[in-house]
């Protein structure tokens, strides 16, 4: 039994709505094993901007720093909030990251079994997946070369004599590097002792450093599997062969991209969570932030069709991660998979002979299954 406080951060589109199934089932947890959560809800994104001035205001962050896990729901995608605008509500994302030196992204792939044939990859490929990617989340072309970073503002278009020209900058130095590659390495001992460090290293400077410190990395881990695998080669092998993976560690844009081609394989990007992971202590574990990797899906936003299991997964992660609440994480998988199984679905999973749910309807058939 325990007290913990969670700051809530539902942000645009779909965010509200996942997020308030989260919760739901959060609280679920909370009466079957008797913890209590104390909510912190937050503004972010295109509402914070509209009423606070800014993607996150100081004092939202402080409220994140001070609490024991932060639970985000999505941000961005707005039309309305295109790249005109001073303020991005994305930058509440970099603000977070960057702030609280949450260099570590864990994003888990492993479909169901009976989600299988919600894949637009074969039955055969896909079964026995179950891999995780490890993608750096504070540095590379998201961050530049500025310096202070700005977060947010990666990229500088300037005026020249043949027009305007833009730059970004992938730079990363020997500790960053090190330190994700040590997060993938500790996670591969716990699971199948596997490592592929993804990189360019045939073209980018960067990767060839990435290589070098990656190498002497892992032989500290004698005991785990090493590869390298160029990036290209990589988001071909992952729908060739995904179960040929299990810790796949690389730099953040090819994280970033390889990880919405990951998402297909557990049949839609409804049903990937995050966690994003640094050093920081709290009172329970280490503080992290726990999102769906989906975005905010402004075209289904209010319709009752977003998909709140990766919200649900990613609270999961939460308590595993922040709250060292193991069984408990457990038990929220468990039930996603008894719903999943008893032939309950949302619209992006839709198949015959299974029946579609509206999003609050499926976080409702959760919590039950929990609470049994
Ligand atoms: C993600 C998202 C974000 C990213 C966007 C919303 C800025 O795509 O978390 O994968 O690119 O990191
Ligand atoms: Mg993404």
């Amino acid at each position: 039994m325990g007290n913990y406080t969670i700051a809530v951060l539902p942000g645009d589109g779909i965010g509200p709505e996942v997020t308030d199934e989260a919760i739901r089932v959060l609280d679920a947890v909370a009466s079957r094993f008797g913890h209590s959560f104390t909510y912190q809800k937050r503004l972010v994104g295109v509402a914070a901007i509209e009423a606070e001035g800014d993607a996150i205001s100081d004092a939202s962050l402080q409220v994140c720093q001070q609490s024991d896990a932060i639970l985000f729901g999505a941000v961005g995608g707005l039309p309305s909030y295109d790249g005109s605008h001073k303020v991005k509500p994305e930058q509440a994302l970099f603000k977070l990251r960057k702030g609280l030196q949450f260099f570590a992204n864990l994003r888990p792939v492993k479909p169901l079994n009976s989600l299988l044939s919600a894949s637009p990859i074969k039955s055969e490929v896909l079964r026995g997946t179950d891999l995780v990617v490890v993608r750096e989340l504070t540095g590379g072309l998201y961050y530049g070369h500025l310096e202070p970073p700005v977060p947010g503002k990666p990229s500088e278009i300037r005026q020249t004599q043949q027009g305007k020209s833009a730059i970004d900058t992938l730079l990363y130095s020997e500790a960053e590097i090190e330190r994700i590659l040590r997060v993938a390495f500790e996670a591969a001992r716990d699971r199948k002792k596997k490592v592929t460090s993804v990189d360019k290293a045939n073209v980018l400077s960067s990767s060839v450093l990435w290589r070098q410190v990656a190498n002497r990395v892992a032989a500290d881990y004698p005991d785990v599997t090493f590869e390298h695998m160029l990036v290209d080669a990589c988001a071909m092998h992952l729908i060739r062969k995904p179960t040929n993976f299990d810790v796949i560690v690389t730099e953040n844009l090819f994280g970033d991209i390889l990880t919405d081609e990951a998402s297909m394989l557990a049949g839609s990007m409804g049903m990937l969570p995050s966690a994003s992971l640094g050093t920081r202590e709290t009172a329970h574990g280490r503080l992290g932030l726990y999102e769906p990797i989906h975005g905010s899906a402004p075209d289904i936003a209010g319709q009752g069709k977003a998909n709140p299991i990766a919200a649900i997964l990613s609270a999961a992660m939460l308590l595993q991660y922040s709250l060292g609440l193991k069984s408990e994480a457990t038990a929220i998988a468990t039930a996603v998979e008894q719903v999943i199984q008893a032939g309950y679905r949302t619209e992006d999973l839709s198949e015959e002979g299974t029946e579609v749910l509206k999003t609050q309807e499926m976080g409702q058939k959760i919590a039950a299954a929990l609470a049994q």
